[in-house]
């Protein structure tokens, strides 16, 4: 075990789809995994098995196509928990399960109702059940921020004896300070020692989340858990990007400490899970946010361009923000040169079929919009990967004059090959294109939130929809339009979202034989 590296859980997939808004399905899943793992992290938890069907299918999917990181479920202290835990990362080229159970007083009396001596056992028991799946066994005291130190001791020697190898000490509710923290956790990971790894995870309802990692690094925890863009329960999780950069950007602290993060790959990471979810990170977050490296003022500009240190405290390349493209496409590029900024922008695993699709989109854009930027073509080809199953697909769309009070629309729809057509008036344009969709596929989704966004700046930018709906009362599923047109863009991510909830109960029906 090397002592200065600081291992990587990346808990996106898990506890940043607790966020409200955040879920994914399976596909989309083994999407951000298999970034993830191109991203260095050393483990990623892949979800909860046991919570669900589709849960259990990503962590099992995720376990057989990821080959360079830890696989890991999270489980209660329960068995069966444990055993869904065991049986869906069993085929990963290594595999962890992640156990825990509350150790705080107010969690123990009013939430388990068990004595600190029940806990113990049941920790205990866990663990061992773990073991029989799995070598790799982390054990978690749930709101370890607000337990008595001398009780987390108990517990740990426990666990430890019983064979958890990582002991995972959360700040669940994101009550701590830096200070107090950091020596918390110094006590603990002295008291460990060599028998166990320590491990935080805090939550950020204080803003403190990755003040508190970073302090616990300090202080002997060589492992982090942390979600891309901060996702997480309420106010969410200590941002991977940022406690990363930290220990990268100040060596002068954190000494010869490291990670194996492919620093490079975090904004493209970032911008998946954003795609992905519809959840864009604020503009101003750290890192990651649209203006992380953007200077607006005359002196700062004038700062930076006489000498990049003068505000900048790390270079954008460094955390994949390309700010000077070098190759500018239009509508006389053609597929060798789009190909070339496909590459330059990190996308180097596009399927041909994907690349081709968005090539012909790319095209037809050109011919309406003079400057195709570096986010149009990212969003065409993120577009593509995400819109890939094609159930319905959407091939002509009217609307009318909605000023007559009748607001109206025309839509013809591809599905297995047959062209169906139908119109329908609706209370507003959306709400008619929403209704004829519906008559045609003959399923009528709930609409549970909807964005737009322009992804570059002017009149002809790209207008990109997120949906999140459910259909015959399934969770929301997220659907993905991307369009010159916005009311083309909205009809396209309604439909993304059956075909999302389409696929999704296809592959659960085929797979395992259940609903969504
Ligand atoms: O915040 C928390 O305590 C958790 C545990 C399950 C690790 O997410
Ligand atoms: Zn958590």
């Amino acid at each position: 075990m090397d002592k200065n590296k600081i291992i990587v859980f990346d808990t996106t997939l898990r506890d940043g789809e607790q966020s409200p808004g955040c879920s994914m399905n399976t596909d989309e899943k083994i999407k951000v995994a298999l970034q993830l793992e191109k991203l260095g992290v050393d483990v990623i938890e892949a979800g909860f098995a046991a919570a669900s069907p589709g849960d259990f299918d990503a962590v099992s999917q995720i376990a057989q196509i990821v080959k360079n990181s830890t696989i890991c479920s999270l489980s209660r202290a329960i068995e069966n928990d444990i055993k869904q835990a065991g049986l869906a990362v069993q085929k990963a080229n290594k595999h962890r399960i992640h156990t825990f159970i509350a150790t705080s007083p107010i969690h123990m009396q009013y939430k388990l109702k068990m004595t600190p001596d029940e806990v113990i056992k049941r920790a205990v028991r866990a663990v061992e059940y773990a073991k029989t799946f799995v070598e790799d066994v982390e054990f978690s005291c749930e709101d370890a921020g607000r337990s008595e130190i001398s009780f987390l001791k108990e517990v740990m020697d426990a666990v430890i004896n019983a064979g958890a190898k990582t002991i995972n000490l959360p700040d669940t509710v994101g009550y701590r300070l830096p200070t107090e923290l950091a020596s918390m956790i110094k006590e603990l990971s002295e008291y460990a020692k060599d028998r166990a790894i320590i491990s935080v995870h805090n939550h950020n309802d204080l803003g403190l989340a990755t003040a508190n990692t970073l302090a616990s690094v300090l202080n002997g925890a060589r492992q982090i858990e942390v979600t891309i863009n901060g996702l997480g329960e309420r106010a969410g999780n200590s941002a991977l990007e940022e406690a990363v950069m930290a220990i990268k950007v100040r060596k002068d602290i954190f000494g010869d400490l490291y990670t194996n993060i492919n620093t490079p790959e975090l904004y493209a990471t970032s911008r998946l899970i954003a795609t992905i979810t519809g959840v864009e990170p604020q503009q101003n977050k750290a890192i990651v946010g649209k203006n992380a490296f953007a200077h607006e003022s005359g002196i700062h500009q004038d700062g930076v361009l006489k000498h990049q240190e003068t505000y900048e405290i790390m270079r954008p390349e460094d955390v994949g923000v390309i700010k000077d493209s070098t190759l500018i496409l239009g509508k006389h590029s053609g597929r060798a040169a789009f190909r070339d900024k496909i590459v330059q922008l990190g996308f180097d695993k596009v399927s041909d079929d994907e690349l081709n699709a968005a090539f012909e989109r790319f095209k037809v854009l050109a011919d309406k919009k003079k400057d195709i930027t570096d986010d149009d073509v990212r969003m065409l080809i993120t577009d593509e990967a995400l819109n890939h199953d094609k159930i319905y697909e959407l091939v002509g769309l009217q609307i009318s004059d909605c000023s007559s009070g009748m607001p109206m629309a025309a839509v013809s729809i591809k599905y297995e090959d047959k062209i169906i057509k139908d119109a329908g008036l609706g209370d507003g344009t959306m709400d008619a294109i929403f209704k004829t969709i519906d008559r045609i596929t003959g399923y009528s989704g709930e609409l549970k939130d909807y964005k737009v966004i322009s992804v570059s700046e002017g009149k002809d930018s790209l207008a990109k929809v997120t949906t999140r709906v459910s259909f015959e009362n399934s969770q929301a599923f997220v659907g993905h339009g991307l369009s010159i047109d916005t009311m083309q863009a909205t009809a396209n991510a309604y439909i993304g979202a059956l075909n999302s909830y389409l696929s999704q109960k296809n592959r659960l029906t085929k797979n395992c034989g259940h609903q969504v």
